[in-house]
């Protein structure tokens, strides 16, 4: 699949023509990853964050939120909690937070991955190579870094520099790469002045970056942030446009399956959000294989608004779990069991593999 075809897809209207897309997705996740759909326990760790994204309700300026950190024993309550569902895998994210400290993280990574079977994966932001490293030494598997949008300018634009320090997400994937971490990144679609040859570079990047996981969902206006405002002004003319909707967001999911086809890709909980009633499952069906339940607790996730209304706001982890299996089993899949590692073999064991010979 070249550029091109990637454009034409993207901007492919017909319903018929877009049943083979969803057809072709759906059989390349079967044939590359199964029908195991993997969840991942989703823990908000702190909603502080240092950075000024113009697209993120996180983001600093913003002063209409109150911020709060999770303390050691909340997450750990949170990752037993995880264990306690079946999950193999907890994701612990946060704004860029720089009152995460290296060495406390570090220390609770140790204790889950030595008091528990899960899988560990951050999603911290643009921190420095020591955090990197020292995380990862202290046993953390996977990283998630958004690069957002693959266009140099619109990323200059949404994503303000912090410091004067240039923001080269495309390094530290690849610096998380060869640290041997298993390395997520994803964009969002319809951001404002994001073109179908934007997207398609996007997808083309995600191929080239041989990305372990890609998350993709549509950008949704936050009412506190710049980048709403300002839509009007840096939205292109409609032929060139890519819209933020849900049809839109399922082609980018499908088409980033046909292009990793050993990738974990979730269906996000953007996606949840823009279609309440199925989004979820649709994405599951068009090219998806992951999804990432909320464990935060109830009370701080309203506070983790990075784009309003966001789905399952109130909804207990319990039952949360006990609707989605059902759904899952009504779509003719099964619940992942384990870890739910990606195919694509990390830089650290192909190592390892070359090392025992094997
Ligand atoms: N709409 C949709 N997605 C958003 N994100 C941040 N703000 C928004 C928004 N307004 C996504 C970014 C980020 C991830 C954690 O959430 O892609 O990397």
């Amino acid at each position: 699949m070249d550029r091109n075809e990637i454009i034409n897809w993207l901007r492919e209207t017909n319903d018929q023509r877009l049943e083979q897309l969803w057809r072709q997705a759906d059989d390349t996740r079967r044939r590359a990853v199964g029908d195991e759909v993997h969840l991942r326990g989703l823990i908000e760790i702190s909603n502080v964050c240092a950075r000024s994204c113009l697209y993120c309700g996180l983001r600093a300026p913003n002063a209409k939120i109150e911020r709060y950190r999770l303390s050691d024993e909340e997450i750990l309550d949170c990752a037993a909690h995880a264990v306690q569902l079946g999950y193999g895998t907890v994701v612990m994210q946060s704004g860029e937070d720089y009152g995460v400290q290296t060495d406390r993280l570090a220390r609770l990574i140790h204790q889950i991955k030595s008091d528990t079977p899960l899988a560990v994966t951050l999603s911290l932001g643009e921190r420095p190579d020591r955090d990197l490293l020292a995380w990862r030494q202290a046993g953390a598997d996977r990283y998630l870094l958004r690069f957002e949008t693959s266009n140099p300018k619109l990323y200059k634009i949404i994503h303000p520099d912090l410091n004067n320090r240039p923001s080269d997400r495309i390094a530290i994937l690849r610096r998380l790469d060869q640290l041997g971490y298993e390395v997520g990144s994803g964009v969002m679609v319809g951001i404002p002045g994001q073109s179908y040859d934007d997207l398609a570079d996007d997808i083309v990047m995600f191929r080239e970056l041989r990305l372990h996981m890609i998350g993709v969902g549509p950008w949704l206006p936050h009412p506190d942030t710049p980048l709403a405002q300002m839509a009007s002004q840096l939205r292109l003319p409609p032929d060139r446009q890519v819209p933020n909707d849900e049809i839109t967001t399922y082609k980018a999911v499908a088409l980033a399956r046909l292009a990793c086809p050993w990738a974990n890709i979730p269906s996000t909980t953007a996606l949840a959000t823009v279609n309440q009633a199925n989004g979820r499952e649709l994405g599951l069906v068009r090219g998806a294989n992951v999804v990432m339940p909320n464990l935060t607790p109830l009370r701080y996730r309203p506070l983790y608004e990075i784009y309003p209304a966001k789905a399952c706001l109130q909804e207990s982890p319990d039952d949360f779990h006990l609707r989605l299996r059902s759904r899952i089993h009504d779509i003719g899949r099964t619940v992942g069991a384990g870890r739910g590692d990606s195919k694509r073999q990390t830089n650290a064991s192909s190592a390892r593999q070359a090392e025992t010979g094997g």
